[in-house]
């Protein structure tokens, strides 16, 4: 896959370099792609039959050289009855599109016409979201090329639309959300010894240039607010922890923001009670939340969202060390609420405590949503599929499962409850950080409620979709960036002035 993508907006007339288009069932083209197509239209036909090619969803007929045509290829995608197509399946056929343009080619036309109605602006946008982000490939620390491997250093895209101008107005808000889980899947991909704490809010800081306020708070001014949880994960760290807040500010003067925070676990080996060796170099990934929340600021910004929002990471790193925190030890929260630690590797939790606690207070936000890597049993529960969802709100519940069928992003709904509560009950203290190896997850959530009071929240298990992510039509890297599209949709549906 490319390294750098240049994507622009064409009329149909436009013919260059591979020629992706689109047909639905029994071969039915647009009427524009029916004429560029015409003085191929008998190898097309004969390619198609001999492939038994009909259009089906998700089917593709590939012609090298197609006698006729000017092109070096031509790529026919089957979008089936189109009539059906939400805007996730016009994400998911623009990754298919960009999915078919080979690596080494340097340019390409896409057309985006289905069938006989022509596509609306913002649903052309949303096939260029899925082409940016299939064409998304980490590769910073790659030196070399394998031998054989030919890849174009630039590949220019061209999506050929009925109405480019407005097209490219519609693209500015998917760029921005584009460019929002990018930036997150940069973050997670980042190795630990790069992304530290104190270098990722260096980079969170780089916000500003989009217009959102940054504020970073060191461990002198979290001990002076009295996060002893948070601090505590970090102590054995050589790298000191980090608090950052953005603000956008794009809705009513002083109406109540919205929160997202994150888990910004930067490493985590588990500390004292430290991990096994198999996989543990995924956790480089466990700061995913905090990385999300980055992006959507980011999204939410440069699309000038009509919303206050305020995003809050914790970044810490989670290490075995003479001075990090011990099994039995008791932290006291922001709150006031005191914590055991049991388990250290049971260290998100006790970071987002005293997240949650900070933004309520300060902030008095409409809802907090919270996104982390918090438990291996979700990824039991639900593999990488849906990210866990945990809500004390069945408003907030609604929204955020229909931004994810909207999205392909999606949430299921997992219980919370008195009775589960009680499994975190300690002897020594006002809680402790692990409930035994049952109900893994919920007792980790039932710990997070704890701390955000009666505000609407919703905490949402996302260790199962954030890294390790399959590779999909829209995804080729190790970390999908999960949760941008879905809480900037979030954000558009309901909480837009
Ligand atoms: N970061 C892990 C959870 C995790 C596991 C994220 C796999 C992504 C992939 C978390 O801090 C953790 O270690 N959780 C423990 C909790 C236990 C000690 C109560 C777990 O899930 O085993
Ligand atoms: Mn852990
Ligand atoms: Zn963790």
């Amino acid at each position: 896959m490319p390294d750098v993508l240049k994507l622009g907006f064409t009329s149909f007339t436009r013919l260059r370099g591979v020629l992706v288009t689109f047909c639905s069932e029994n071969l039915k083209f647009g009427p524009a792609t029916k004429k560029a197509l015409l003085p191929a239209e008998q190898a097309v036909r004969r390619a198609a039959a001999a492939d038994r090619f009909t259009g089906k969803n998700g089917s593709t007929l590939d012609m090298v050289a197609p006698q006729g045509l000017d092109v070096p290829r031509l790529v026919v995608i089957g979008t089936g009855k189109e009539s059906d197509l939400k805007s996730r399946d016009m994400v998911k056929l623009g990754g298919v599109s960009m999915g078919k343009v080979p690596a080494a080619a340097a340019e390409a036309t896409i057309f985006a016409e289905f069938g006989p109605g022509a596509l609306k602006p913002d649903q052309v946008a949303d096939l260029a979201l899925g082409v940016r982000l299939r064409a998304y490939s980490f590769n910073r620390y790659k030196t070399k090329r394998k031998e054989g491997e030919e890849r174009a250093d630039k590949v220019e895209i061209n999506v050929a639309c009925a109405n480019p101008a407005a097209t490219e107005k519609a693209w500015g808000r998917a760029a921005a959300i584009a460019d929002g889980v990018v930036m997150a899947r940069d973050l997670i991909n980042e190795p630990a010894n790069v992304l530290y704490p104190g270098e990722f809010a260096r980079r969170a800081s780089g916000l500003a240039k989009v217009g959102v306020g940054v504020e970073v708070l060191d461990v002198a001014a979290m001990r002076k607010l009295g996060m002893g949880a948070l601090l505590g994960v970090g102590q054995g760290s050589a790298h000191d922890s980090r608090l950052v807040v953005m603000r956008w500010n794009g809705g009513k003067r002083g109406a109540d923001p919205v929160a997202f925070l994150g888990k910004g676990v930067c490493f985590d080996t588990g500390g004292i009670s430290i991990k096994p060796a198999q996989g543990m170099e995924d956790m480089k990934g466990d700061m995913a939340g905090a990385a999300c929340v980055v992006g959507l600021m980011h999204a939410l910004a440069a699309r000038k969202a009509k919303v206050n929002a305020v995003g809050a990471i914790g970044l810490v790193e989670n290490m075995p060390d003479g001075k990090a925190q011990r099994p039995g030890d008791i932290v006291k929260t922001m709150s006031g609420q005191t914590i055991e630690i049991i388990n250290t590797d049971a260290e998100g939790r006790l970071v987002l405590a005293d997240v949650l606690h900070y933004v309520n207070k300060r902030f008095k936000p409409k809802f907090m949503i919270n996104l982390a890597t918090l438990t291996g049993a979700i990824i039991v529960a639900l593999g990488q599929e849906y990210a866990g969802l945990f809500a004390n709100n069945d408003k907030l519940v609604e929204r955020l499962t229909n931004a994810g069928e909207a999205t392909g992003e999606r949430v299921w709904r997992m219980p919370l409850g008195p009775e589960y509560d009680k499994l975190i009950d300690s002897k020594f203290a006002d809680m402790k950080n692990t409930g035994g190896r049952w109900a893994g997850s919920i007792t980790a959530a039932q710990l997070l409620q704890r701390f955000v009071d009666k505000t609407p929240w919703a905490h949402l298990d996302i260790a199962g979709t954030a890294l390790g992510s399959p590779q999909t039509d829209i995804n080729r890297s190790w970390s999908s960036g999960w949760g941008v599209r879905l809480l900037d949709r979030l954000v558009a549906d309901h909480y837009e002035r």
